[in-house]
């Protein structure tokens, strides 16, 4: 078993309504299907971490209602364990309104709950149950408090420190020299590095730029046209398999889950960049944030072929 990965973030219930095109504001469009499915970025990141062939431990709150008992519940199937999820009585747990357009393009509007709620003092409570752990995956729904006391605990005991900084927030740069590898989109990187990414040279100015900041390695990854890496000096573009987009929903989270998992794993990081984009591919032709997640032997199948 490899080493065990640490996620700290956020837990959701996501009500996902698909529709022809995402409305436009104040628009009202008739919608197709509806479902329910467990999401949220942090959780996704942990499932995916559980499925690809990660030991995964979670830290966040719930709500004390049906959809955080639910999502502890899941989790507990998958394999990931549950020690550091903090139940909220005064919250309700966290949902999102998600669209999916019929491009696969999706609108998200997160409502946090408990997630919120989520303080310093309980990422060190949990924190020290798992003293065997070697990585910390971070992302950005929970408080920035909490997210800069997670990110220093690892740091002080020696973890590998991942930052997915989503969803965008500018204030996350006073935290980068705690950063090991941060693992912005196009959107999030031209937000923390003010260059706007055309393409290839410019993710590469602004993958630079981050590292002046204080980060030590950089991905950013591009949707259907791979990531972009930035590690030890080198400059490496790592194409994603071509494939018929269904739903973007979780992609990101599938490719940071698949990277954590890679790297506790022992793979360099090139390697896994390319483990977490075939990953991130299979996830895009599916519906839904933790029912697109694929199982270790697809990806494996799909490098394979
Ligand atoms: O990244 C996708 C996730 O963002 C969804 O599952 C939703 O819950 C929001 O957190």
């Amino acid at each position: 078993m490899s080493n065990k990965i640490l996620v700290v973030g956020s837990i959701n219930m996501d009500m996902v309504v698909k529709t022809a095109h995402i409305p436009q504001p104040g628009e009202t469009v008739l919608g197709g299907v509806f479902f329910m499915n467990p999401g949220g970025k942090g959780a996704n990141q942990a499932v995916a971490v559980a499925r690809l062939g990660g030991k995964a431990a979670f830290i966040g709150k719930i709500g004390d209602d049906i959809f955080g008992k639910q999502s502890a519940h899941l989790f507990d199937q998958e394999g990931v364990d549950i020690s550091g999820i903090f139940s909220d009585p005064e919250s309700p747990s966290g949902i999102a309104m998600i669209t999916v357009d019929d491009s696969g393009e999706n609108s998200i509007v997160v409502a946090p709950g408990a997630n919120a709620h989520l303080q310093p003092q309980d990422v060190a409570a949990a924190f020290g149950k798992h003293p065997d752990a070697a990585v910390m995956l971070i992302q950005l729904e929970i408080p920035m408090e909490t997210v800069r006391h997670a990110a220093q605990c690892a740091r002080d005991k020696g973890l590998l420190v991942i930052l997915n900084p989503a969803p965008a927030n500018s204030s996350v740069s006073d935290l980068f020299h705690l950063i090991d590898v941060i693992t912005p989109n196009e959107h999030e990187a031209e937000m923390l590095s003010g260059i706007r990414i055309k393409d290839l040279s410019s993710a590469r100015r602004a993958a630079e730029r981050l590292q002046q900041l204080g980060v030590k390695s950089v991905i950013i990854t591009l949707g259907k046209q791979g990531a972009a890496v930035l590690h030890e000096g080198r400059f490496h573009h790592i194409p994603a398999p071509v494939v018929d987009t269904v739903d973007t929903t979780a992609a990101g989270d599938v490719f940071n889950g698949a990277l954590a998992a890679g790297l506790a794993d022992g793979r360099g990081l090139e390697e896994a960049v390319a483990f977490a984009c075939n990953a991130a591919s299979i996830a895009v032709t599916r519906l839904g944030a933790q029912s697109s997640i694929p199982y270790r032997n697809e990806v494996l199948f799909n490098i394979m072929n």
